[in-house]
């Protein structure tokens, strides 16, 4: 049986880096986003992170106004939510985050979370649902925590694919795949979207675009990367030929 269209996202927050690194106004973001959506990306994600590290808040107002569907990246903070009502991107998808971190490393800690932080997120969640945004949790690939998404009220996961990206070790590759394509299934089964992404790339796309049920790949770096050679363009299109060639 064919697969399903598996659509992609892409992450521009690297574009972000180098306007914040010299405070310039170029590269035009808006223009990314153009670039971007006639290449195939059928959605724009963006991480407005609390330390304002690369996309700025005038960048998300801007980018939301040209984008088609943007996915707003954000940790689960009362000052995110409020953005992100304002905002009104089409999908929210709640990361961990923490300072030190070069990316966002790992999934939401979801297995110790007190009463009280089950409260905070379920109220969080549900606000941002009610302003019609569908809410999506970026979670390690466990049932476990698929099953606290679900309770939390989420519509979406998205399955941290770095300890996947990350392994050079046959076995190990295998046992995160497993993980993974277990996660997909238990999730889909419960009625949850199911999005995956953290470290994909031209090398290890393909694997991933054969787990059942993938609804969105979120990438960034490896295509902002690859843009350096080839242009934001070619570097897309090149990766979505490799998704949609996993039949
Ligand atoms: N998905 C989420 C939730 C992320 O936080 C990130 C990193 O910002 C990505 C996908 C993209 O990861 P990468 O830049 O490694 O492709």
């Amino acid at each position: 049986m064919k697969k399903s269209y598996i659509r992609l996202g892409v992450n521009i927050d690297h574009i972000a880096f180098i306007k914040k690194a010299r405070e310039t106004n170029y590269p035009d973001l808006c223009r990314a986003v153009e670039i971007c959506e006639d290449a195939g990306a059928d959605v724009i994600t963006i991480h407005l992170r609390e330390d304002r590290r690369h996309i700025q808040d005038k960048d998300a107002y801007q980018i939301r106004q040209c984008c088609k569907e943007l996915n707003f990246e954000m940790a689960n903070t009362l000052e995110m939510v409020k953005i992100a009502k304002d905002l009104a991107p089409n999908y929210c998808c709640i990361v961990p985050e923490k300072r030190e971190e070069k990316t966002t490393e790992g999934g939401l800690n979801l297995s110790d979370l007190p009463t009280s932080s089950k409260t905070i997120f379920k109220d969080n969640i549900s606000l941002l649902k009610d302003t019609g945004i569908e809410v999506s949790l970026f979670i390690n690939p466990t049932r476990n925590d698929i099953e606290i998404s679900k309770e939390l009220g989420a519509q979406a996961v998205e399955l941290h694919t770095g300890s996947f990206s990350d392994t050079t070790d046959e076995n190990q590759l295998k046992i995160e795949f497993d993980k993974l394509s277990d996660s997909s299934i238990y999730a889909h089964d419960m009625g949850l979207k199911v999005n995956a992404g953290h470290g994909l790339n031209y090398m290890n796309i393909g694997k991933i675009a054969k787990l059942p049920h993938i609804n969105e790949l979120n990438i960034g770096h490896s295509i902002i990367a690859e843009s350096v050679y080839c242009g934001l363009k070619d570097a897309i299109i090149k990766i979505k030929r490799i998704i949609e060639s996993c039949d």
